[in-house]
């Protein structure tokens, strides 16, 4: 019933969105992934349809059901997320990355399950740095002229406003948000600090659908404010 309200602010916009945690495997019984449920992600790819945009959402492993209207990619790892950003990202308008991107995979996953020797002896792992998604976007011709509009999100444990905004820069994205926790894992509720060039905006604690909904509404406005 809301969502029939909604003013359709991404009317003609083409949002491609990354959610939840990315798995790297070790060997085809294990691997390596983190805490993120997916929850914050999916709720923009849904308040971005509410809004009129067309939504590709490419998912890591999580348990959440697809919004409606919202076309779903199924991912594990990073470099599966890559790939299938990279496929979208052409015809897109705006990326927004909220997917805890797994930083390092395991160099070499075993192709058969790692036993136990008996002997006690732990594996040693040896790690490789997964490319960055979300900068690899934001490099992106469309991008850099502004037909592409990219959002990243942030997850800092300290000094959130300066990390962000260094990570911006670093980014090279018009917009980076940070979760205001603590502890917003899986939880329903969270509150954002909205960084860009101008400074930084408190989105207060509320649902993460709501703040979703709002963020949307920023991310129209900051578009409008720049296109030509
Ligand atoms: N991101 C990405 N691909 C990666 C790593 C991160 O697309 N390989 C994106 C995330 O989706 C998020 C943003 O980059 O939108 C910031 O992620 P974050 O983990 O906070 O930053 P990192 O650059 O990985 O730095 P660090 O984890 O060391 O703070
Ligand atoms: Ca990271």
């Amino acid at each position: 019933i809301i969502a029939f309200f909604m003013p359709k602010v991404l009317k003609g916009q083409r949002v491609l969105v990354t959610a939840g945690p990315t798995y790297e495997a070790i060997d085809p019984v294990r691997g390596i992934t983190n805490l993120s449920s997916g929850k914050m992600g999916f709720a923009i790819a849904r308040a971005a349809r509410e809004a009129g945009a067309e939504v590709t959402l490419v998912a890591g492993p999580v348990s959440l059901a697809t919004p409606r209207g919202v076309t779903r990619v199924d991912v594990k790892s990073a470099s599966n997320m890559l790939s299938a950003v990279a496929a979208h990202a052409q015809s897109a308008t705006v990326f927004i990355a909220t997917a805890a991107v797994a930083d390092w995979r395991p160099a070499a996953a075993s192709a058969q399950k790692i036993k136990k020797d008996g002997s006690g002896q732990t594996p040693q792992l040896q790690f490789t740095e997964n490319t960055d998604i979300l900068a690899t976007v934001a490099g992106l011709p469309a991008a850099q002229t502004g037909r592409l509009f990219c959002v990243g999100f942030a997850a800092e444990s300290h000094d959130l406003l300066e990390n962000a905004q260094a990570k911006r820069l670093r980014k090279k994205v018009p917009l980076l948000v940070g979760n205001i926790g603590p502890d917003t894992f899986g939880q329903d509720h969270n509150a954002l600090l909205l960084i860009d060039a101008q400074g930084s905006l408190e989105l207060p604690r509320a649902s993460k659908l709501s703040l979703a909904r709002q963020l949307v509404r920023e991310i129209a406005g900051r578009m409008a404010a720049c296109a030509p």
